[in-house]
C-alpha cells in the first residue's frame, strides 16, 4: 500500500551516467524501498539506476526493524535500483561498502572533514548520525539479482526526537541549509563511481577506503555484547560483513548486527 499524491518522472541534469537518470519524485509514500519493491513485483520495466525519492515517508524503515523518521521536505529519503548480478551472495557486503563510501565521499567534500562509516553502513560525524542505509537484495542462484538501496540522510532538519539524541544533520553542522536536489545529484554520482569500482573488481581499493573511514577502528571503547558490557577494539570487517573485535580479555569475536551495540560515553 502506498500513497502517491503526485508522480513526476524527471530527466534532470545529473552528475551520474545512470544512477538517477530516471527519477521519480513523490510527495508522500509509505517507504521508498517498498514503493520500488512494488514496482518491481508488478513487473514494471525499470532501468538500473532508477531512483525513487519522497518528500515524506509515512512508514520509513531502518535496519533491525527500526522506524526511520524524517521531517517532511527537510531531508533526503530515496531508494536506488541496482542490478549487481556480477556479485556472488557471499560478496554482498561489498555493495554496502561501495554505497557507504559513495555517500561519505560527498559528505567529506561538503564538510571538509572526515565523515565516518559506523559499521555496517551508518554515516557519522563526530559521534553523531547523519544518515543510514537499508539495502534489500534479491538473489538468483548464487548471485545477487536486484538490490534496493535505501538511503536516509539528515540534511536541513534542525530538531530531532528526544530519543534520537545521536541524530544530526548537515545544516546543524554547517549552520546553513543545503540544496536537496544538488545533494541528491552529488550522491548519485558518487555512488555510481563506487559501484563502477565494485563492478571493475577493485575490491582492494574499496576495502582499504572502507577500513580507513571505519568509525572507532583500532580504538578502545565499550560495546554491549549479549547484554553485557565489554571493553574492545574494532579490528576490521570479515568478507561476509561481520565486525571483528578484539576484547580486552584477549578474546577475538566476529559479530553480526544483532550481536553488538556501540556504547557512547
Ligand atoms: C538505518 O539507519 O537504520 C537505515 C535507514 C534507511 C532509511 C531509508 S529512507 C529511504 C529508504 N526507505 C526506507 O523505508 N528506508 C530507507
Amino acid at each position: 500500500m502506498f500513497i502517491n499524491l503526485n508522480y513526476t518522472l524527471q530527466n534532470n541534469i545529473f552528475l551520474a551516467l545512470f544512477v538517477g537518470q530516471s527519477l521519480v519524485k513523490l510527495h508522500e509514500v509509505d517507504s521508498t524501498n517498498d514503493y520500488l519493491k512494488n514496482l518491481l513485483s508488478n513487473s514494471k520495466p525499470l532501468i538500473e539506476g532508477t531512483v525513487i525519492m519522497a518528500e515524506y515517508q509515512t512508514a520509513g524503515r531502518g535496519q533491525k526493524g527500526n522506524v526511520w523518521k524524517s521531517e517532511k521536505g527537510a531531508n533526503l529519503t530515496f531508494s536506488i535500483l541496482l542490478r549487481p548480478s556480477f556479485l556472488n551472495v557471499n560478496q554482498q557486503f561489498q555493495l554496502n561498502k561501495a554505497v557507504s563510501l559513495g555517500i561519505s565521499d560527498v559528505l567529506i567534500e561538503i564538510l571538509g572533514k572526515e565523515a565516518k562509516i559506523k559499521w555496517p553502513n551508518d554515516v557519522y560525524f563526530n559521534n553523531q548520525k547523519l544518515g543510514g542505509i537499508l539495502i534489500e537484495n534479491t538473489i538468483k542462484g548464487n548471485f545477487l539479482k536486484e538490490s534496493i538501496v535505501g538511503i536516509g540522510l539528515n540534511v536541513n532538519q534542525k530538531e530531532f526526537d528526544v530519543n534520537d539524541d545521536r541524530a544530526t544533520s548537515l545544516s546543524k553542522i554547517l549552520h546553513q541549509d543545503y540544496d536537496l536536489d544538488k545533494l541528491l545529484s552529488q550522491i548519485c554520482g558518487a555512488i555510481e563511481s563506487r559501484y563502477l569500482q565494485l563492478k571493475a573488481n577493485k575490491n582492494q581499493l574499496l576495502d582499504k577506503d572502507y577500513l580507513r573511514r571505519l568509525f572507532r577502528l583500532d580504538e578502545s571503547h565499550q560495546f554491549e555484547i549479549a547484554h553485557q558490557n565489554f571493553e574492545g577494539v574494532i579490528k576490521g570487517v570479515t568478507p561476509s560483513g561481520r565486525l571483528s573485535m578484539q576484547l580486552s580479555n584477549g578474546e577475538q569475536m566476529d559479530l553480526d548486527l544483532k550481536e553488538v551495540k556501540f556504547i557512547f560515553d
